[in-house]
Order: C-alpha cells, then structure tokens, then sequence
C-alpha cells in the first residue's frame, strides 16, 4: 500500500480579483523505499503540492478540493496543532537553502537533538547520541566533534546532510523534499543524491523529490510526476516517462 496518497489535489490562491489554480486535480502515490520526483518548470506547481502535503502552504493558498492521505490516515483535514506533531516527526522536510532548516546561531547539537527530543521520548544523552549516530550516517566525518559546531563551519554540501539528518531524526514515513540540490556545486551534487537514494533504501523512507531537473528525475527517482501549469501532465516510471515522452514539457 501507498505510505502516501494524494487524491485529486486543487489548491488555490484567491486574489482580491480572482482565484488562481496552483494544483489541478493532481494524484500522486509514493510507496515506502520509493524516490516520486516531481518536475516541471518555474510556476508549474510543485512546491504547491510538496508544501500541501506537509500543511504549510503559503498565505492566502488553501486546499480546495481533494485529500492528503498518510499510511491510511487522511491529514489534510487536521487541525493545526496536529499537523504540526505530524511535521518533524512523520513526514520530513528538506528545502533548497540549508539555512532555512538550520538556525546559525544554534549548534548543530543543540538543533538536533532539541528536534529528537520534540519528537522522541529520549534523555538528552540518548537524544545526543542517536544525534552522533545520523550525522555518521549522512556522512559527517569526526560527528563527535563537528556536532559542537555551529552551521556556518559546515560546507554547504555538509550542511545539507545535516538537513538530511535533521529531516530523519525522528523516523519518518515521508520525507519530501524540495529542490534538494539546486543550491549546491554541481559536484556535490550528485554526492547528496546519492545519499538520499541510500537512506531511502535503508530506512524504507517514501520520498518526494521536487526539482526542475530532469538528470536529478534520471539518476534518483523511481516514479516521476511532471507538472505544467497545475496540471499533472505525465506520470508513471522514471525509465518509461524518461524514454518515451508524451508532454511537449518533458520531451523538451
Ligand atoms: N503565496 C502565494 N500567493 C499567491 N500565489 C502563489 C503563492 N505561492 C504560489 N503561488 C502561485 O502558484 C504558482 C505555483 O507556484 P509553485 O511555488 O508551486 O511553483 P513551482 O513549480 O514550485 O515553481 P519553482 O520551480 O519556481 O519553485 C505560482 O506561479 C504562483 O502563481
Ligand atoms: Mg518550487
């Protein structure tokens, strides 16, 4: 079965003049230790669906039809103060700029394992070390050390598998994850790519990855969902959509 499923999704954003479609009807599945991309170009919709899905979209943006389920549980509908347990603890988020995940005053220490323990019932020292053990999983080399130290001291591609480690602290179900490498050198690139396939394996994690790059959709994903203008205009495997292309958008 499908850890998530969303069922028909139109989300709109009125205007003092009038309503703007960002999702038409959009329905997408993501199965557990599955990668679902989700491509298209600037304004096709994405970040709509992805911030939908983990109930923040934008002001005055508001779902207008359809349902969001998780593992069986329709959450499209919860009140604020339970989506807002739900998010951190059973869907993860990753965005472009680390520094919208990561407080640079704070060290990474004090972030990870304050969001561990928001979520987890663990002592601050079984917080820290299960802290130590995803930094070592996403890679950070010397986690014991480099965990006293603040963002800043980090590259940006270690940065982002802090991010990576902080959207998985709690054992999520979903991870959705939203332009995860645009911001970064095209060199690391596929290093953090590669990283996210792993961990979604390993920890049987149903994935959203939102990109507009098509070698992202080829190398990571599994499932690949193209949008153009609010429209889910293809969707189906990776290999079929990537070969043979019906949308104008995704030929191109
Ligand atoms: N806060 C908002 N207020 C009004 N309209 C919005 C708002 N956020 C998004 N929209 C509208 O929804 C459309 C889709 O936006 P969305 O961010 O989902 O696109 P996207 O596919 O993620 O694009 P990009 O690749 O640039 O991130 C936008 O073109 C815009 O018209
Ligand atoms: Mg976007």
């Amino acid at each position: 079965m499908s850890i998530l499923d969303i069922r028909g999704l139109t989300v709109q954003f009125p205007s003092r003049k009038d309503v703007f479609t960002a999702s038409r009807n959009v329905n997408l599945s993501v199965d557990a230790g599955k990668i679902l991309g989700v491509v298209g170009e600037s304004g096709a919709g994405k970040s709509t669906v992805g911030n939908a899905t983990i109930g923040l979209l934008e002001h005055p943006g508001r779902i207008a039809e359809g349902e969001i389920h998780l593992d069986g549980q329709r959450i499209d509908n919860l009140d604020p103060e339970s989506m807002r347990k739900l998010r951190g603890k059973r869907i993860g988020m990753i965005f472009q700029d680390p520094l919208t995940s990561l407080d640079p005053l704070q060290t990474i220490e004090f972030q990870l394992v304050e969001t561990i323990r928001l979520h987890l019932p663990l002592s601050k020292e079984e917080a820290r070390a299960r802290a130590v053990d995803l930094l070592d999983q996403v890679g950070i080399p010397n986690p014991q050390e480099r965990i006293s130290q603040y963002p800043h001291q980090f590259s940006g591609g270690m940065r982002q598998r802090v991010v990576i480690a902080l959207a998985l602290c709690a054992d999520p179900e979903v991870v959705i994850a939203d332009e995860p490498t645009t911001a970064l050198d095209v060199s690391i690139q596929a290093q953090i790519l590669k990283l996210m396939k792993r961990l979604c394996e390993e920890k049987n994690v149903a994935m959203v990855v939102i990109t507009h790059d098509m070698g992202v959709i080829a190398d990571l994903t599994d499932h690949v969902a193209v949008m153009y203008r609010g429209d889910l205009v293809e969707y189906g495997e990776s290999k079929q959509v990537l070969g043979a292309p019906k949308h104008p958008y995704t030929r191109a």
